[in-house]
């Protein structure tokens, strides 16, 4: 890896992963590196895990290149602020200050699909997008990031909109399509509900749908009828990250 480019890392609920990022490109540099979330995955065992990822890149690291990190909560100043599908003891953990420490380095610390949505909006499906435009990621949780002017409100969370009675993303997220054995169909049917509802209160001109699952997007993006366009996000796994180093290496502090 050339010392231009900016270490992204993203924190899921089953992997650890990151990669140097080649930000004129908008794709990683060199492969990325893997490691297992830890079982009890409290913030300093998750710190020691993003320490090795981060010591396997060391070598290619300026050493005053920040390093971008995604957690699935909100980010507040750093402040990592909820715990919806990650360990409670995360909540008031200042994440920046405990991974800086870690790593030595300036850390910029980013809600997951904030990341990837700002990955999508610079290198992906809502490149060069200057109206409303709201990613949403459907994984274990709904996570959302919403744009105006290519700009990102962070920690929109609409993920947690109720929905039918329940909290949306306990009805429509992908992981509930895979636990409740859901036909294509009969999950289409709670999206729909969810996006419009959604679609009611923002007014997108866009809508991207990432998240593993964007990768079958034909099976259910076809069924669901919105007035934003809404589709697939383009760098599906690699948005994380991606947009992990892209916003680090924007960050004004
Ligand atoms: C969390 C969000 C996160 C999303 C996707 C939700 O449960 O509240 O912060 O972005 O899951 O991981």
């Amino acid at each position: 890896m050339s010392k231009g480019h900016i270490l992204g890392i993203d924190i899921g609920g089953s992997g650890i992963k990151g990669a140097p990022v080649d930000l004129e490109k908008g794709e990683f540099a060199e492969d990325r590196k893997r490691i297992d979330t830890p079982e009890d995955s409290t913030p300093e065992a998750v710190a020691e895990v993003v320490a090795e990822v981060a010591e396997h890149f060391k070598k290619d690291m300026k050493d005053d290149a920040p390093v971008g990190i995604t957690v699935p909560a909100v980010v507040h100043h750093g402040i990592v602020r909820s715990a919806a599908n990650i360990d409670p003891s995360w909540i008031g953990t200042d994440a920046e200050a405990l991974f800086s420490k870690v790593l030595d380095r300036r850390v910029i610390v980013i809600n997951d699909a904030d990341a990837a949505g700002a990955a999508e909006m610079h290198y992906g499906a809502g490149r060069g997008h200057e109206g409303t435009v709201l990613l949403t990621t459907l994984g274990t949780g709904i996570g959302t990031a919403l744009f105006l002017g290519g700009e990102l409100m962070p920690n929109t969370e609409l993920g947690h909109l109720e929905l039918d009675g329940y909290d949306a993303e306990k009805r429509a997220a992908s992981s509930i399509r895979e636990n409740e054995d859901l036909s294509w169909e009969d999950w289409a049917e709670r999206l729909q509900r969810y996006y419009s509802h959604v679609e009611d209160l923002l007014w997108p001109d866009l809508i991207v749908v990432g998240g593993g699952v964007s990768k079958k997007a034909d099976k259910f993006l076809p069924l669901l009828h919105l007035r934003a366009p809404i589709v697939p996000a383009q760098l599906r796994n690699d948005a994380g990250i991606i947009g992990a180093a892209w916003l680090a290496s924007h960050h004004r502090s």
